[in-house]
């Protein structure tokens, strides 16, 4: 078997089909181990991730329905209701949040890349664990009071929420990109 089989088995499961039981506490301490391996520039570490679990799950749901209909009192019921139940499908969501800091030598961009890694090797890790997952942003992601709902600062931003939970049906597979579209050689 090739040596790549696992990484070439990634794909991620839809939020919405992942259901209890998540990881439990041993195999969540395992998957935040390996997101401790991305590489780091200047070992600034630049990223912490935050756990959305139980009734959290619906409560930051409730939150977002309101503030929803806050910036927008036309927001259809139907959009409500999907804003409402955003994070209540996966038992488990962890936001990864990028918290950059000015440095003469590590640009602001290596240090999101970072945190991007962080988000990928969550979502390695878990999928190591049988779990699906699922990295999702969205208008939550973006938004000034969710984000101070979630405790984060003003100079943090959220690199994404990484649903995970069991996969409650099979996925199919997507096309995947053509390689011969992204790889070349330089002809020096
Ligand atoms: C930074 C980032 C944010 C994403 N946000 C969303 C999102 O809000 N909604 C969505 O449907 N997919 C989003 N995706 C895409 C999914 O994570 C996922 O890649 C997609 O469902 C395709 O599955 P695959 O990972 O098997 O290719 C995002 C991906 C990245 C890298």
């Amino acid at each position: 078997m090739s040596p790549l089989h696992f990484l070439n088995q990634r794909r991620s499961v839809p939020a919405p089909k992942l259901a209890a039981p998540g990881p439990d506490r041993q195999q969540l301490e395992q998957i935040l181990g390996a997101a401790m391996r991305v590489p780091d520039h200047g070992r600034l570490e630049p990223f912490r991730i935050l756990a959305i679990e139980g009734p959290q799950r619906d409560t930051l749901g409730a939150f977002l329905a309101q503030r929803a209909l806050e910036l927008d009192p036309q927001t259809p019921p139907a959009q409500l209701d999907k804003d409402r139940k955003r994070f209540s499908h996966a038992p488990l969501v962890l936001a990864v949040i990028a918290c950059p800091q000015p440095n003469p030598k590590v640009p602001e961009i290596e240090q999101l890349m970072t945190t991007g890694c962080v988000c990928f090797a969550l979502l390695q890790a878990a999928q190591a664990f049988g779990f699906g997952a699922q990295w999702l942003t969205g208008w939550a992601a973006r938004d000034a009071a969710v984000k101070a709902r979630l405790g984060i600062a003003e100079d943090e931003s959220i690199a994404g929420f990484i649903h995970i939970g069991q996969a409650s049906n099979v996925v199919a597979e997507r096309s995947r990109p053509e390689l011969s579209s992204h790889f070349s050689r330089w002809p020096g």
